[in-house]
């Protein structure tokens, strides 16, 4: 992980809650892949408070990378602004590990937006891929329009006895040959926990490195060193920020406390 600096290009208001930050990064980040985010201290150069922001890249070209971050409507903050030099520690993570022949895939966001996805779907759009996003919960709040018109976006349908229920749900289980399932931290573990029955059910059993969850709990070091987002699995316990953020739900001990 390495700390550099970044300068705001452009910024665009993104819906009623995101704005848009073009940056101008270094170009030792030009191996930007879906699955990397970085941390920032956003406009406090002296890293306080301690917790960094983490911010998702949801597109990268040479030289410049695009996150989408909370607007402060409703604090004391003013919108970044053009100009302005921000510091990035990064990239954190691992790359999301897509299959050679991934040919459809079916990415999930539930009670969050889809920001750890959004660069996977420029990356798998580039590989002729086709892809269904689905957005439950909050997630289907979640402006789409700047989301590309290639991709297949279905909403949240419950009912009663399901809050993750979609329309033609079978037909997208059925399809994919990968999933990844972004979701909201709080309670991460139990609803991957859920997640790996429900798909358990539909497909008749998970095969291994087909289901993958996102973890994505606060990260104080983003590095591997303190411990605060390890995730017991059948191999052991892994850092989510540093062999995450995603991991192979038929590995991990979801119900363990
Ligand atoms: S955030 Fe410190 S080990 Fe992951």
């Amino acid at each position: 992980m390495q700390q550099t600096m970044a300068f705001v290009e452009r910024v665009r208001r993104s819906g009623a809650h995101y704005q848009q930050l073009s940056l101008a990064i270094s170009p030792s980040l030009k191996n930007i892949q879906p699955g990397h985010s970085f941390l920032t201290p956003g406009r406090n150069p002296s890293f306080e408070p301690y917790l960094l922001e983490r911010w998702w890249p949801i597109h990268c070209a040479e030289n410049q990378l695009v996150v989408e971050c909370p607007f402060p409507y409703d604090s004391p903050l003013r919108p970044y602004e053009p100009g302005e030099a921000l510091t990035l520690l990064g990239p954190v993570g691992q790359p999301l590990p897509f299959q050679k022949k991934l040919r459809h895939a079916l990415l999930i966001a539930e009670d969050c937006p889809p920001h750890p996805l959004r660069l996977a779907i420029d990356r798998l759009l580039a590989r002729k891929a086709s892809i269904t996003l689905v957005l439950l919960g909050s997630a289907a709040q979640y402006d789409r329009r700047s989301l590309d018109p290639r991709v297949e976006i279905s909403l949240g349908a419950p009912r009663e006895d399901d809050p993750r229920h979609w329309p033609e749900q079978v037909l997208s289980v059925g399809w994919a040959d990968q999933v990844f399932i972004t979701t909201a931290a709080e309670g991460q573990r139990a609803r991957f926990a859920i997640w790996l029955r429900r798909f358990g059910e539909l497909r008749n059993g998970v095969p291994p490195k087909y289901l993958w969850g996102l973890f994505t709990p606060t990260w104080p070091c983003g590095a591997g060193a303190c411990g605060a987002c390890e995730i017991a699995t059948i191999d052991g316990l892994k850092s989510t920020c540093r062999q995450g953020p995603a991991l192979d739900l038929t590995r991990c001990r979801l119900e363990e406390a």
